[in-house]
């Protein structure tokens, strides 16, 4: 039997940077149009090393600009678990150092990644979810993509209605997260995680991807069908998601629509 012939990929909502700094460009202009045009937005943010360029176009913009963060609400996808909030490790920490000690947010909120009891995690993913429909929902959510195509921390397996819970943390994922933790060892074993139905709630979802270490994911998440197998392929089913590559990350991608 022959192989079922590929369809073309909608590379419509896809924008290819020539480099990071262009794609970060890119990104944070989204981000500064929205809070100027919407000074209470409600962003929803992401860690990992992909969006730091954004964030220090966003603290340049509020220093050189004025761009004003002051009522605007800011929600993480998720936090390792078990972390202390004052661990240089924890997501926390990262916000801080890398963001929300040089804008003017004085709204922002990480997932607890404290060791607590199975029912106070429970409860405290229940009232994280709570606080978002209380912010009004999220307006725009950045996201990262790893390697096995996890958003947020929601891993293969993870349910399209997936909400705020604790996740196990693939291999895959922990062997990434080694280097900055000092040896697989101390990278912790689990996260609290928005799940997919949490993000895929939002008004807007902008994922971005940076260097050739993505590409061949980034083309899974935007060839294959929709699959708990690949977590971000749920993504690209939202009705007003924007894919945000530079040219490495893109070139499997364009290759395959080629
Ligand atoms: C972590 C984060 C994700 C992020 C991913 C990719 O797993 N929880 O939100 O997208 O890392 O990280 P990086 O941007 O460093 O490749």
């Amino acid at each position: 039997m022959s192989p079922t012939p590929m369809t073309r990929t909608d590379l419509s909502n896809v924008q290819v940077a020539k480099d990071y700094t262009g794609l970060c460009g890119l990104v944070a202009d989204r981000i500064a149009n929205l809070v100027q045009t919407k000074p209470n937005a409600v962003l929803g943010l992401a860690t990992g090393s992909t969006p730091l360029g954004v964030y220090s176009a966003l603290v340049r913009r509020h220093r050189e600009e004025g761009l004003d963060f002051s009522r605007v609400t800011c929600f993480n996808l998720d936090e390792y678990y078990p972390m202390s909030p004052k661990s240089l490790h924890s997501y926390r920490q990262f916000m801080a150092m890398n963001l929300f000690d040089y804008i003017n947010c004085p709204n922002w909120f990480v997932p607890d990644g404290l060791r607590r009891s199975a029912s106070e995690i429970e409860q405290d993913c229940l009232e994280y979810e709570a606080r978002i429909a209380d912010a009004g929902g999220i307006d725009l959510q950045l996201l990262g993509i790893g390697r096995t195509g996890h958003v947020g921390f929601n891993e293969p397996g993870s349910a399209p209605d997936s909400r705020t819970r604790l996740v196990t943390l693939a291999e895959v994922t922990r062997q990434d997260a080694a280097p900055s933790f000092g040896g697989i060892d101390n990278v912790p074993r689990q996260a609290v995680s928005m799940g997919i139905g949490t993000i895929m709630d939002a008004r807007e979802i902008v994922m971005m991807a940076t260097g050739a270490g993505k590409a061949a994911i980034v083309r899974a998440a935007w060839t294959e069908d929709p699959t708990d197998h690949i977590p971000a392929t749920w993504v690209r089913r939202h009705p007003n998601v924007h894919l945000r590559l530079d040219e490495s990350a893109a070139s499997l991608l364009l290759e395959a629509d080629a």
